[in-house]
């Protein structure tokens, strides 16, 4: 078995060019990652089969590349009510891991009390977690650390944690190869610290997808959480972050909230109750081979052909799930700014917006949607019969709510300028996957508190997210840039985007773990 499971993934790797120290790792180990998020969803269909959705957003579409490489295992909270039933069924056939049919993962699901999975993804994880990381709290009024939050943490986050960390654990024993496990993002902070009580030689690491802010702002959370989560991060061997920027917060985080640390900061080391962990950035990024063959789908192309009524002698164009730390409202002001100083504009441009609603649970979420809607309304009512395209009234601003990956993608292919004015990324793979498929050498307009800045920020037109005024002149800046610097710029961006795909993010985060499998991980 461990045979064949060297020979099929050295194949693989073969195939794709893996670097030899990757190769070799995952020929020796079984990858044990552990998400909220799974790969599928499970729905019950009626005549009482299963059919299987593939998991949405960055981190399933990022983790799945792995796939190529190794039959990874892959725990999971069971989101669905279709994902109970499938582990409630797996349980009583006695199958240790489903494998569903369009993937190559095994999955474990981690079945939750449903109090406990509200409190953990409801109430710390989203609006808790998220809010803080990306710094969206308006501090005077929010947030309020009450009775409610305290239980959701006891009762819910450090329940569901503990539950993931006893799956991965039995997934631990089942592997017939030395495990590594690889644990995403905020969901799962606390799990590290209880797998390494149980597995001291357990190889950890974590990936944290989205920022880290400044050790300040983590002191608007009780001492408490955040003495468990540094704590537990601590147990990881390698934690990883988009940008040197966040390593190095999580570092001053780790500094400023725990006693015991002892850290080396030209090598990126902390030292803690006799351990190391190594801290690290690894920037994420798009699965290029598979973003083409999207847009290239039948479907994309469908969409590319009716969305052409939507374009206009110019196209501003985002991409975005309808969530505050997008910055969408300040976006649409902005543009509203940008045609109030520049009339020739009107009726030449299109605002073509493409919104994924998500976290419906999560009141603020709501209510931006609603802001969005507002703002939306007020500058299609202010520049109502301004003017015309082709025989009809000119409508500035065109929302497309709901996922449908394909006809965003087939959107980008056409924009003059790519909007991402996020307040706080963790990196923003939507400026990424534009810079590949846009064909009319577009500007990326990108907020400097976006991952994708460190890399990609000298190709844009960068944007301070809350100066609406300087978001404005961009927006005028990038519609009248002259052709060769638009291609020059796009070409620049393209070529980042393709030399350090996801593989890359895949192939550094493997060296570092077969450097510390064996011996040291590199300086
Ligand atoms: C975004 C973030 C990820 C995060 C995910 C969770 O994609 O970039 O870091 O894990 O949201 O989304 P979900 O829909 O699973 O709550």
């Amino acid at each position: 078995m461990a045979d064949e499971h060297a020979a099929a993934t050295n194949e693989a790797g073969e195939r794709r060019g893996l670097p030899n120290s990757a190769r070799d790792l995952l020929s020796r180990v079984t990858l044990i990652i552990a998400s909220n998020r799974g790969p599928v969803e499970f729905h019950l269909e009626p005549d009482g089969s299963f059919s299987t959705r593939r998991g949405t957003g960055g981190v399933v579409t990022a983790i799945s590349a792995v796939s190529r490489f190794t039959d990874a295992v892959w725990v999971a909270a069971a989101m669905t009510d279709g994902d109970r039933l499938r582990a409630r069924l797996a349980e009583e056939r006695g199958e240790a891991v489903i494998q569903p049919d369009d993937t190559d993962f095994r999955v474990r699901f981690v079945v939750s009390d449903p109090d406990a999975y509200d409190g953990y993804y409801n109430q710390i994880s989203n609006p808790l977690l998220w809010f803080l990381q990306h710094y969206l709290w308006d501090t005077p009024r929010q947030p309020d650390i009450d009775h409610n939050i305290w239980h959701a943490w006891n009762s819910g986050y450090v329940t569901v944690n503990r539950q993931f960390a006893d799956e991965i654990l039995a997934a631990v024993e089942a592997s017939a190869q030395p495990p590594v496990v690889m644990l995403q993002d905020y969901h799962l902070y606390l799990v590290a610290g209880y797998l390494r009580e149980a597995r001291p030689d357990l190889v950890l690491q974590h990936f944290v997808h989205i920022p880290w802010p400044d050790p300040d702002y983590w002191r608007l959370l009780p001492e408490a959480f955040r003495r468990a989560i540094c704590h537990s991060m601590l147990a990881n061997d390698i934690v990883g972050f988009q940008t040197p920027r966040h390593a190095r917060s999580f570092i001053y985080t780790c500094e400023a909230t725990l006693d015991d640390v002892d850290i080396d900061y030209r090598r990126r080391e902390i030292h803690y109750r006799g351990r190391t962990t190594y801290v690290r950035s690894y920037p994420i990024s798009i699965d290029v081979d598979a973003v083409r063959r999207v847009a290239a789908s039948e479907d994309a192309l469908r969409h590319e052909e009716h969305l052409k009524s939507f374009f206009n002698e110019y196209t501003i164009l985002r991409v975005d799930r309808a969530e505050p730390s997008k910055n969408i409202v300040r976006g649409f002001h902005a543009y509203d700014r940008f045609l109030e100083q520049h009339p020739e504009f009107i009726g030449r441009v299109n605002f073509l917006a493409f919104l994924v609603p998500s976290r419906l649970e999560v009141a603020e979420y709501v209510d931006y949607l609603d802001d969005i809607n507002t703002i939306v309304g007020r500058i299609k009512t202010k520049y109502a019969n301004m003017a015309e395209r082709d025989g009809v009234a000119w409508e500035p601003i065109h929302l497309f709510i709901g996922d449908d990956y394909p006809r965003a993608l087939a959107a980008m292919k056409h924009y003059d300028v790519l909007l991402v004015n996020a307040i706080f990324d963790g990196m923003n793979l939507v400026a990424k996957e534009g810079a590949l498929l846009n064909r009319r050498d577009g500007v990326l307009i990108l907020s400097e508190t976006a991952g994708a800045y460190q890399q990609l920020g000298e190709h844009a037109l960068w944007v301070s997210p809350a100066d609406v005024e300087s978001t404005a002149h961009a927006i005028y800046q990038a519609l009248t840039m002259p052709a060769e610097e638009r291609a020059r710029r796009a070409r620049a961006l393209r070529q980042l985007v393709v030399e350090q795909d996801i593989l890359a993010w895949i192939y550094s985060q493997l060296e570092d773990l077969a450097a510390i499998n064996g011996t040291l991980v590199k300086a």
